[in-house]
């Protein structure tokens, strides 16, 4: 059995005392891969520091991420493309949009998103995105720029059954399902019994949104066998198929 982390910033320095450690405890559980996306300019050199220490479980992506979103975002987008010239990463994120922290750039936040996706078109990438109080202004931007090469994850995906169903109409992209699920009284369960296992990929979203039971503590990436295990007992099929098939969805869409 191997279990995917398809979204974990373990660059962080919430984790600079016991990285090792922390890795360990995600190889004991099974979890055997790490995408890690980047959020701005500062996190670039931890997150590659972190993928040279281990070549073959950790995977960077690069991107602005909507709360870096500032007056200087022209220039971090500049970073970002320096850096797809020179470096190899798996997907550009995280990217997106965030109402819930600040609303003052907005209009920013938009057109960095937009750009970024054309970032992606142009060098075959996935996005990975976020969206915070922001589904409308996301699904506006991905319905003007959706095609049929265009894929990607909607990242800690809390949404609705309608709009699950909006984003598996796009075609290529993927609800990324943490540490939410696990919640009490989280609705995500419910929603997710009518999602067909192929359009869902794990995530921990670590250090932060850890599961239950360790929710309020730091995330690390070993939990995704918490998540792997609730989401077994809502769709009421085997810890191993569950692995089976997300691992091979995030495959697909990163390799
Ligand atoms: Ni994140």
């Amino acid at each position: 059995m191997k279990l995917i982390d398809t979204h974990t910033h373990l660059y962080l320095e919430q984790f600079d005392n016991d990285i090792d450690e922390v890795i360990k405890r995600a190889l004991e559980n099974k979890v055997e891969q790490f995408f890690l996306p980047n959020i701005d300019s500062t996190t670039i050199a931890p997150m590659m520091d972190l993928v040279s220490k281990y070549p073959d479980n950790c995977f960077p992506t690069v991107g602005l991420h909507a709360t870096s979103v500032k007056e200087n975002f022209k220039e971090e987008l500049k970073i970002v493309e320096q850096q797809l010239e020179n470096n190899k990463f798996y997907a550009i994120g995280e990217i997106g949009i965030d109402l819930y922290w600040d609303k003052t750039f907005l209009q920013q936040q938009e057109e960095a998103f937009e750009y970024q996706i054309e970032l992606a078109k142009k060098h075959d990438l996935p996005i990975i995105i976020h969206a915070r109080k922001s589904f409308n202004q996301i699904f506006n931007i991905i319905d003007k720029l959706n095609d049929d090469k265009l894929t990607g994850i909607f990242h800690c995906f809390g949404g609705s059954f309608e709009q699950a169903n909006k984003i598996i109409d796009y075609k290529g992209f993927k609800l990324g399902i943490g540490g939410v699920l696990t919640f009490k009284n989280s609705k995500l369960g419910e929603v997710l019994k009518n999602v067909d296992l192929e359009h869902i990929v794990l995530e921990t979203d670590a250090p932060f949104l850890a599961p239950s039971p360790f929710r309020g503590k730091r995330n690390e990436s070993s939990y995704i066998l918490n998540i792997a295990e609730k989401l077994a007992e809502i769709k009421n099929i085997s810890l191993k198929k569950i692995a089976e098939i997300t691992s091979k969805n995030a495959e697909n869409l990163f390799f």
